[in-house]
This record gives C-alpha cells, structure tokens and sequence, in this order.
C-alpha cells in the first residue's frame, strides 16, 4: 500500500541526515493521502535502514490500518496538524541545531526572514514557541497557533516543524531554515549588539511570490516582480 509515497518519505529522511538536520534517528515525516490515510515514520530507527514495511499507515485517529512498528512518538502533535490544517499533507520534524539555536536568544519570538531561501521556501517570517516537550500535543498545537501562513515553525529548546501542501515543500523549508539561520548566527556574531541589516517586508513578501515561478513546469519570472533597477 502507498509504496511510492513510503520510498519519498525514506528518501527524504536520508537527505534530512545529509543536511544534518537530524541526528541518528531523531526527527519524522509524515504524509496524508489524498484518500486520508497518514504515513508516518517508526520511531527510533535509523533512515538509511528503514524500509518500506517500516513505515506506518494509520489513520487521522491514530488507529494503525498497516505496518508492525512502533510508530514516531510525535504522532499526537503530527495527528493534531493534519487535523487541523486540512490544506496541509506534509509534515516534518527535525532537530536542526542552527535554527533551534535561535530560539535561545532572549526576546525573539520569530525568526524574521534575512536570506531569499527562506522567503522563498518557508512563506515568511517564522515564529519561535515557548518550549514544549517531545511526544506532547503541544507541538502540534503550537504549529496550528502560530504558523500562519509560514512553513515553518522553531519549537524552543527542541526543533523544528515544517509543513506544506506536499512533503518536498516541507523538506525544502526545513534546509533553507537552517541555511538561513546559519547566516543570521554568523552575522550576529559580528553584530553583537543584534543590529544587522533587514530585508524590507516587500522584499521578503516578492520572495514568497517569485518561488511559486521556481523549477520546471512553471512560467518564469515576471520581470516586473523582480526588475526594480533598469
Ligand atoms: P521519533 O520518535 O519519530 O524517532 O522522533 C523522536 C524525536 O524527534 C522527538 O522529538
């Protein structure tokens, strides 16, 4: 059942290692179905083992219709998403140090888009939520408050969530989260006092829209979205 969406979501767990937003087996993926069922990944096992029969069908109740494995214990927060953002059919949860780090700048409740990448990809600024524990609802509840419409969301001390209308959406915010971020702690290194040079807000608001012209299979850019200067 599902093969190819359980392979894409294999695939897409070897390439959260290679960017190293994940450690081992932490972090999960999550897909639901145009037919409603969600695959999920086991929990505690390492991507580039796991196979197809390790991922598991369930449905939105949790009630498991395929596979053997012990399912990821951020199943709850994950089931509370999809529950609740009925647009939404991706979902990941990662551990990526850079962007997890800036939730322990005292003050920041949102990380705001400094780098094209992240406009592109994450839709916007994206917010910061006060800790909540691993294996809790709270995860989800805090993704379904707070995300808008970003893709991403920073869970304090611990991760963190990226979702989209599909899975490579997902993957896609949460490598250019940490690229970003990764930028943003180098320049704030250089900037001790926080004062950095920002993105306007229609800067950052033409970046979210140019990416819906990125890739094959679409128009390219307009030129007036983007030329400003001739
Ligand atoms: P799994 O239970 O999916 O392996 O994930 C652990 C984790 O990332 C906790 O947040």
């Amino acid at each position: 059942m599902f093969s190819e969406q359980k392979k894409q979501i294999i695939e897409y767990g070897i390439l959260l290692d290679r960017y190293e937003l994940v450690s081992l087996t932490c972090g999960n993926l999550a897909i639901r179905m145009p037919t409603g069922e969600i695959l999920i990944t086991p929990t505690g096992l390492m991507y580039d083992q796991m196979v197809e029969d390790d991922v598991i069908v369930m449905d939105l109740d949790g009630n498991i219709i395929e596979g053997d494995r012990k399912p990821s214990s951020d199943t709850p927060s994950i089931l509370y998403i999809f529950k609740h953002m009925p647009n939404i059919n991706g979902v990941i949860h990662t551990h990526q140090p850079y962007a997890t780090a800036i939730s322990l700048i005292p003050g920041m409740d949102e990380f705001r888009v400094c780098f094209t990448g992240m406009a592109n990809t994450c839709c916007g600024n994206v917010p910061i939520t006060p800790y909540s524990s691993a294996g809790s609802v709270d995860m989800g509840v805090d993704v379904v408050n707070n995300v808008g419409t970003a893709r991403a969301v920073i869970l304090s001390h611990h991760g963190v969530m990226t979702i989209g209308p599909g899975l490579k959406d997902a993957l896609y915010a949460a490598v250019y989260l940490e690229e970003t971020a990764k930028g943003y702690l180098a320049a704030r290194a250089c900037c001790p006092d926080g004062n950095m040079k920002q993105m306007t807000d229609e800067q950052i608001d033409t970046m979210v829209e140019v990416f819906k012209y990125y890739g094959q299979g679409t128009p390219v850019i307009p030129t007036e979205l983007v030329d400003k200067k001739k």
